[in-house]
């Protein structure tokens, strides 16, 4: 059922870990490639020893030993499904702040898989309103959650905050998998993705620049890494985290720089998924020295930029895929639907800066997405990781048809 699915199983220091050794069992049986990672203070809750017999492979506890380092990146790279469980209060808060402490949270940064936890603690800990500010960050950065269980708690205490049972576990695993499907859909496809603001120089050390946070850009570069793709993304100034060593990243500043950038990588690309926020307009001559304030007013004489999207939208062959963005405060529709004709895209994904929890430097976004045959595709407010999961999934469908 789970056969040649990379599983990390992630064991934090709860009394419930002894479950975790049936779960590494049954996800074996079920013909899943097993890796275990621990925190040090599991290990005085279920065997090493055992846990490594169960799962064939040695169990990773030590950020280093004398001779070698634990390679967290490659670890978290292998993964397609990684899952916390025992999850004990201490690591969940680790979880939801990033920290770095052993080898199990550097594995949980460096998973580009999603994760699903499965938390353990006695039902004070799990209802205080610290846990559940904790269990909702873990939410927003689009963890799944398995829901604890009513029953005896290990202080003895009947209540709320038992881990679910190994049976419960491998079920959400394998639902998690059906619905996901095959993981590796865009296997073979070189995906071009821009994000971010651009910053266009007034003098060394004034900019014109907008609030773009690249997020979106970002979620859509993980997303089809983590779908087999070879992603290039092309980036202005950010100051997210970026996974460069599992996607090509080009970092940029201008709006001409990511236009050469784009240039550049576009032939070898299916897919070219323009997601910044570039700036319309430049100063048409940088100051080479910094503009002291003289007079009353002043004036900057901009020019426009190159169109990016437009311009790949003038070149692109029959086979290549393009996709564009508008972000619109009026008019949505039909300025979205004229944006998709002009520049010649494939698609456009439409987000309205009407619409709350939509627009730069949030974790949600609402979009609408318009084929240009047509179709349209209307979805909720989302955190903008699964958005990222649905222009996949929309690019599929049309790929496709
Ligand atoms: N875009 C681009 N190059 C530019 C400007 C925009 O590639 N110089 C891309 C954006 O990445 C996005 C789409 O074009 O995919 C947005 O279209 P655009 O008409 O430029 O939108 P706005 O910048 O919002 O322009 P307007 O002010 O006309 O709405």
């Amino acid at each position: 059922m789970l056969q040649g699915k990379n599983i990390i199983i992630g064991i934090s220091g709860s009394i419930a870990a002894y479950k975790t050794i049936t779960l590494v069992r049954f996800l074996i049986k079920a013909g899943a490639n097993v890796k275990v990672v621990m925190t040090p203070a599991a290990k005085e809750f279920a065997s090493p020893l055992v846990l490594s017999t169960l799962s064939k492979n040695p169990v990773f506890i030590d950020l280093s030993t004398e001779s070698s380092w634990a390679n967290h990146v490659e670890l978290g790279r292998w993964a397609d499904l990684m899952v916390i469980a025992p999850l004990s209060c201490n690591t969940l808060a680790k979880l939801a702040h990033g920290f770095c402490d052993n080898l199990l949270m550097a594995v949980y940064l460096s998973a580009v898989c999603p994760v699903v936890v499965a938390p353990a603690m006695d039902e004070d800990m799990w209802k205080h309103s610290t846990t559940k500010e904790n269990i909702a960050k873990l939410i927003v950065a689009n963890n799944k959650i398995i829901p604890v269980e009513n029953g005896e708690l290990a202080s003895g205490l009947i209540g709320e905050g038992r881990m679910a049972e190994p049976e419960a576990i491998l079920k959400f695993i394998i639902e998690f998998f059906t619905v996901t499907g095959t993981i590796k859909d865009f296997a073979g496809k070189n995906i071009l993705i821009t994000a971010g603001p651009t910053y266009e120089r007034i003098d060394p050390v004034r900019y014109i620049g907008n609030h773009s946070s690249g997020k979106m850009g970002i979620a859509l570069a993980e997303e089809f890494t983590n779908r087999g793709a070879s992603v290039t993304l092309v980036i202005g100034p950010t100051k997210q985290n970026i996974s460069s060593s599992i996607y090509k990243t080009v970092q940029v500043t201008s709006a001409e720089e990511m236009y050469n950038a784009c240039v550049v990588e576009f032939p070898a690309s299916d897919i070219a998924i323009m997601s910044a926020a570039v700036a319309d307009y430049t100063p048409v001559t940088a100051s080479h020295q910094k503009i002291k304030k003289n007079d009353l007013t002043f004036t900057i004489e901009l020019k426009k930029t190159k169109d990016i999207l437009g311009h790949l939208g003038s070149v692109k062959t029959e086979k290549q895929f393009l996709v564009g963005f508008a972000l619109e405060t009026n008019n949505e529709r039909e300025y979205a639907l004229g944006k998709l004709k002009a520049k010649n895209a494939d698609l456009i994904v439409m987000n309205s800066l009407n619409n709350k929890g939509t627009g730069f430097g949030v974790d949600t976004n609402q979009v609408t997405i318009f084929h240009k045959e047509g179709k349209e595709f209307e979805f909720i407010l989302k955190s903008k990781m699964e958005v990222a999961k649905d222009i996949a999934d929309v690019i599929k469908t049309c790929t496709h048809e």
